[in-house]
Formats: C-alpha cells, structure tokens, sequence
C-alpha cells in the first residue's frame, strides 16, 4: 500500500498475519523550549502509524543542526524531548542521523507494526458513517501568534499539550470499537484531510462547523489576521471541493482550513459506534473529542460546511 490516496504511512505486508507500516516526518520548531518542540515532533511522526491502527515500533531520528551558531545543549534537551514521546510510545530509538543544517529540524522516521487485515485507510468510509475528531483546530494560528509575541501564556500551553499528546490511546480505542476509515489531521487542516478522505472512499461529507472543536483564542488571532501562510494556501487549493451552506464567519473558515501540528485523528464510523467512542475519548484525556458531521454518498469527493 502506498501513497496514491494520500494515505498516511505505507504498509509491507511481510506474512499472513504481519505487515510493516512506515513514515516519516520532520520539521523546523513550532515552539520556543527545545524540549517541548522534541516532544511535538516526535508525537506528530507517530500519528500517522496510529491513523493506520498500527503500532509504533522502531525509531530513526532526523536532525538538521547549525552546529556552528548553536549550543548542541540545545539539540540534546530536543532528542530527550522526542526520546520521553518515544519510550511514552512504547517504541525504541535504534539510531538516526544528522546534517549540519542553516535551520533547525527535527522529526523520527517511524516503523510499526499492523496485522494485514486491519489497516485503517482513509478509504473506507461509509455513507451514514459519523465523523469523530479527538483534537481542537487551530494550532497553526495560534502558533503564528506566538511568533508574533501576541499569544497569551494561556494559549500556548494548551496547545503544546495538545501537540504533545500522543494519538495513542484514539488509536487503539478506535481499533476496540471498530472504524471503517481515519486519517490524522496535519498540514492540509481539517477540511484538506477530510477531502482527502472524501475522495478516496468516494463519499461526500457534511460538516457542521458549529460541533467542530476548536482553542478559545483561535478565533480571536485569526480575526487579526494572525493566520500562517499555510491556511491560504490549503484554502486556494482545496475550497473549490467545498460547499458553504448559510453564515459562516469567515474567521471561523479559516481555522477549518488552518494547518494543524500534530493534529488529532479523523474517525469515520457507523451512526451505532460513534457516542460509545467518543464518551471512551473523553474518558481517556480528549475531553474536546466530538461528532463533527457525516458520511454522505454525493455529491463524491466533496464536502458541505454549514
Ligand atoms: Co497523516
Ligand atoms: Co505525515
């Protein structure tokens, strides 16, 4: 299985009952504490492996350092941030590499484990299925705010608890339950991810923006102005696949399309299963997790926000 769809990670079927599923991902700092920035990046290359319903297994770390300009105390406060996300994982390190680099990067390959028969893809969503997100939207705002100095103290812990989290525990209550489809929800926002899953299960979605959980301040940064570049380009390229119904404010948009970092999980299920998972969600630490909108046969490949 491979990267046709836009599926999150690639899966090598070895025997019968086993198959290998692999990613990477790796990007320059979205916060301040090298620490923490280790920690999000290490939780975000994991997500794709949990999206597909495997488990993390093996760890490679990718390092690009201006060794010259930067204390290397620096570059060990960020691999013992990642290493924390890994041993939290129940992954081991087994190497990696780095790259005297102009700017700072960091992020794991990651090999998992998956039996062959129970791969969640982004493909299989059903018409009546209903859709779960496990994490509030609008890290990429927010985080464009704090590079701006204007993010309250308030706001950038909760994201960074957000980032932080492993979509480790929606994973595998996902698989208790049973999905048809998820993706996670990165650098295309909500509504890029969704599209892509649209298209791929040849289904339609509705998504009614007022269940869509979202960080407080978001709304507020956004109206300013404070959007990365990233939201406009996911909106240029995307929003002819989107159907506005009724007022929506325009900030609001914005945040469906804003590019998330180490976003939650996309869960397409039947109407029967989704408030059993999503009361399991909140049970387990995603206490914003919710039903988000539905699985519609058509119009395919697109998606109604109202
Ligand atoms: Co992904
Ligand atoms: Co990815």
């Amino acid at each position: 299985m491979g990267f046709e769809h836009g599926e999150d990670a690639g899966v090598y079927r070895i025997s019968k009952g086993l198959a290998l599923v692999q990613t990477v991902d790796f990007f320059t700092p979205v916060v301040d504490d090298p620490y923490t920035f280790g920690q999000v990046a290490a939780a975000n290359a994991f997500s794709d492996i949990y999206a597909m319903g495997g488990d993390p297994l093996t760890c490679l770390n990718i390092v690009g350092f201006p060794i010259k300009r930067w204390d290397i105390s620096v570059l060990r406060r960020i691999l013992e941030g990642g290493l924390s996300k890994i041993h939290e994982a129940g992954a081991v390190l087994v190497g990696g590499h780095s790259v005297d680099d102009e700017e700072l990067k960091y992020g794991l390959s990651v090999t998992g484990l998956i039996h062959p028969d129970r791969v969640v893809t982004n493909g299989g969503a059903k018409p009546q299925d209903r859709l779960i997100l496990t994490k509030p939207l609008g890290t990429g705002i927010i985080a464009t705010a704090l590079k701006g100095g204007m993010a309250s103290e308030d706001a950038v812990a909760r994201i960074t608890e957000s980032m932080t989290a492993l979509n480790k525990s929606p994973s595998e209550l996902m698989r208790k339950i049973g999905s048809n489809a998820c993706t996670d929800i990165t650098g295309f926002g909500l509504l890029g991810h969704a599209l892509e899953m649209a298209a791929a299960s040849n289904i339609g979605m509705i998504i009614d923006s007022s269940k869509v959980p979202l960080f407080a301040e978001a709304e507020g940064y956004a109206g300013k102005g404070l959007v990365p570049g990233g939201t406009r380009s996911n909106r240029e390229f995307f929003s002819c696949k989107v159907d506005v119904k009724g007022q929506l404010s325009p900030v609001l948009l914005d945040i469906l399309w804003d590019p998330q970092t180490s976003g939650g999980l996309l869960i397409s299920l039947p109407p029967e299963r989704a408030e059993n998972l999503v009361e399991k969600l909140h049970r387990k630490g995603c206490g914003t997790a919710a039903i988000i909108g539905e699985v519609v046969a058509g119009p395919v490949g697109r998606i109604i926000v109202q």
